[in-house]
């Protein structure tokens, strides 16, 4: 969201037009840059500005702040090149298309197990977002009727959720209405307690809501023990509260490489989860999934027929038109890595996390906080005392093109900053040793205690290992 009023500060600091560049060679006017300009110009100097302009944003490779997908295959962009001009939502122009959303619907649905006796159900969504709305929104019409149908009152809808989870869940409770019971932190517990969701619950809870990988710290909730918790109180209570899963980041993880580890719909609880197409789904940014246990958890009444597409056709989106690329790779992604593909990505992502890890812990400057157990994710935070904050050292670091974010945890643990690599496929062990090597430099710098010549300091190992 940007205001006028942002945009007039903007003004004020730098120049209303883009002025002229390369001589006279592209254009000799100046061009407004807050108004459309009363006339066009030759599409090569239109290029040239906004590519130009683009050389101020980070470098996409070197961002260890996000999770989403930065590097896809030649033949995914190609494939990404031929679509780019469809709209997903034309189903009866695009069917096929529509037809590779049910394949990859049914991949995930199994994927995360599924029973093959229900009838599940999903959608593509602009990402985990739109997916984690959609889903909570049957919970909570779901939740409706049920109250309804037994003439209770159904007006204090309430949704119980960790501090740790990601903004889109605050969002969620917000604009739809639903009162946020949220559990904090602890200085030592970056998750949520089965304990604490306990003391939250009532009647009036539309779903609880546990994360395989919070955005905060990489870790999961107790989701078996939040699902056993609900299991007891639905015997006890009769309440039948299900359980979405944010698997945004770990949904694509967890199956491959700890497929033991019971978080999915193995769990009678668990009705919905949401995974990230671009995360480590590894499509470019625009797709999420959300999968239902049993499409009847999916209200009728929520699902609209549109007839002015050429046929009649079922919706449940939040946005009506999107692009069908990301789509169309996710399904070329699931088809070209298959399992042993995605476990081999997901098991090298790991162990280049864990050799970061080896470096960090080796410098004696952090307290390790996420080691990259669980998902491709290092977290850490500065060891007292130190004359520099963590956000010092991530300002620092972007001297050097890294981008690694530096923030302060949610509520109970808000005195604690901490810093976080995402690594992603992309992340060599090469990088990882270039990224420690620069921490050390910087720390050294914010310290003033720079030493000569980090790189030298190498094991004999071949290649480039600082120890
Ligand atoms: C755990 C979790 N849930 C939800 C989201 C929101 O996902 P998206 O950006 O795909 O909307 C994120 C994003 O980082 C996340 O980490």
């Amino acid at each position: 969201m940007i205001s006028k009023k942002e945009d007039l500060e903007k003004l004020e600091e730098s120049k209303k037009f883009h002025t002229t560049t390369y001589g006279t060679r592209y254009f000799r006017e100046f061009v407004p840059k807050y108004e459309i300009p009363e006339k066009g110009m030759p599409p090569n100097a239109a290029y040239q500005i906004v590519h130009d302009e683009m050389n101020l944003d980070g470098n996409p490779s070197l961002n260890l702040a996000s999770f989403v997908t930065t590097w896809m295959e030649p033949e995914a962009t190609k494939l990404v090149m031929e679509n780019i001009s469809k709209n997903f939502i034309d189903h009866f122009e695009y069917p096929q298309t529509e037809v590779i959303q049910k394949r990859v619907v049914n991949m995930l649905a199994r994927l995360f197990n599924a029973p093959e006796e229900t009838n599940f159900a999903g959608t593509a969504t602009i990402g985990s977002s739109e997916a984690i709305m959609l889903g909570l929104l049957a919970h909570k019409w779901a939740w409706k009727k049920r109250r309804k149908s037994q003439g209770k009152p159904h007006n204090k809808p309430n949704i119980i959720f960790g501090a740790d989870a990601h903004v889109c869940w605050d969002k969620f409770a917000k604009y739809f209405d639903v009162e946020p019971r949220i559990v904090p932190m602890e200085t030592d517990r970056f998750t949520i307690g089965p304990e604490t969701v306990a003391d939250l619950i009532d009647e009036n809870t539309i779903c609880v809501g546990a994360i395989l990988g919070t955005t905060f710290t990489g870790e999961a909730d107790p989701i078996k023990e939040i699902n056993d918790l609900l299991v007891e109180i639905k015997r006890s209570k009769g309440w039948d509260i299900p359980i979405h899963v944010d698997a945004a980041s770990g949904g694509f993880i967890t199956p491959f490489v700890n497929p033991e580890l019971v978080w999915d719909f193995r769990l009678p609880q668990v009705k919905s989860i949401n995974v990230s197409g671009h995360k480590y789904g590894l499509v470019y940014p625009g797709l999420g999934w959300l999968i239902f246990r049993e499409y009847s958890d999916l209200p009728e009444d929520l699902i609209f027929y549109v007839n002015y597409l050429g046929d009649e056709m079922p919706t449940y989106t939040l946005n009506f038109s999107r692009g069908a690329a990301m789509v169309i790779v996710q399904y070329y992604n699931l088809i070209r890595l298959g399992r042993e593909g995605y476990k081999n990505i997901a098991t090298n992502t790991l162990k280049n996390a864990r050799y970061l890890v080896k470096h960090l812990t080796k410098m004696g400057k952090f307290d390790m906080l996420n080691t990259a157990k669980l998902l491709p994710i290092v977290t850490f935070k500065l060891k007292e005392p130190a004359n520099y904050t963590p956000f010092d050292l991530s300002h620092k670091l972007r001297e050097r093109g890294w981008i690694v974010p530096a923030y302060t945890l949610p509520p109970n643990a808000e005195s604690i900053a901490i810093m976080r690599v995402v690594v992603k496929e992309n992340f060599s062990e090469d990088m990882a040793d270039m990224l420690a090597t620069d921490i050390l430099k910087a720390c050294e710098a914010l310290e003033g205690t720079k030493k000569e010549e980090i790189v030298g300091r190498r094991s004999p190992r071949e290649g480039h290992h600082i120890t």
